[in-house]
């Protein structure tokens, strides 16, 4: 991204609305985070490797598919430094990589993925999925950006809401080049509803992104 493009997407980012999400995350979230900055930071960075290798999945099993290829391959590069940043913001608060959590969050999404498709309606899911997780993850961001009360910490997770609001954008527009404007349309409001749904039903809790 050219620092052009960056400063026009913090601008929209002003108001998440571009984001399309259904339901705003409690803004008590920031304060539970807060609380145990190693659980928090354990869980990013996992969320940051899952993110490089769902972009490595796709390219593995849509390789035909060439203009993702070459739209992916620089993002898995991305969102694995993006997990090397957390690991050393993490050492070098002497914090410890814990272990990788069960992601309910993402388990539920995944189960509302139709199965059973052709492998192009497989894509489009996996893409919307990817998309969701983005847009989460951003507003996420943006919240801690804004309202943590560690000042060190608020720059640090304003790249990564620049940077993830980036990708949701490419994993939208990939959907609509593989599956047409108007699918992508129908299903993404489905796959919101859902997800406001999921954001209700599970608790706020401090040491998951989402
Ligand atoms: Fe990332
Ligand atoms: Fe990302």
């Amino acid at each position: 991204m050219t620092t052009e493009q960056e400063q026009q997407l913090e601008q929209e980012l002003k108001s998440v609305q571009m984001l399309g999400l259904h339901l705003p995350t409690d803004p008590r979230w920031v304060n539970l985070a807060e609380k145990d900055l190693e659980e928090i930071l354990t869980d990013h960075a996992y969320c940051e490797q899952k993110a490089a290798t769902s972009c490595i999945s796709l390219i593995q099993q849509y390789p035909e598919k060439q203009d993702m290829v070459k739209e992916l391959a620089p993002i898995v590069t991305e969102e694995w430094g993006h997990f090397r940043a957390v690991l050393s913001e993490m050492e070098k608060r002497g914090l410890k990589l814990g272990r990788q959590r069960k992601d309910e969050y993402v388990n539920e999404l995944l189960k509302f993925q139709k199965k059973g498709g052709s492998r192009e309606e497989a894509l489009l899911e996996k893409l919307l999925v990817c998309a969701l997780i983005e847009a989460r993850s951003c507003e996420r961001f943006r919240l801690l950006s804004l309202y943590i009360n560690d000042k060190a910490l608020r720059g640090f997770y304003h790249k990564f809401m620049i940077s993830e609001a980036g990708h949701y954008r490419l994993f939208i527009d990939l959907a609509k080049q593989y599956a047409g404007e108007e699918k992508v349309k129908i299903r993404w409001q489905e796959y919101l509803t859902r997800e406001a749904e999921i954001m209700e039903e599970l608790e706020l809790r401090g040491d998951r992104m989402h």
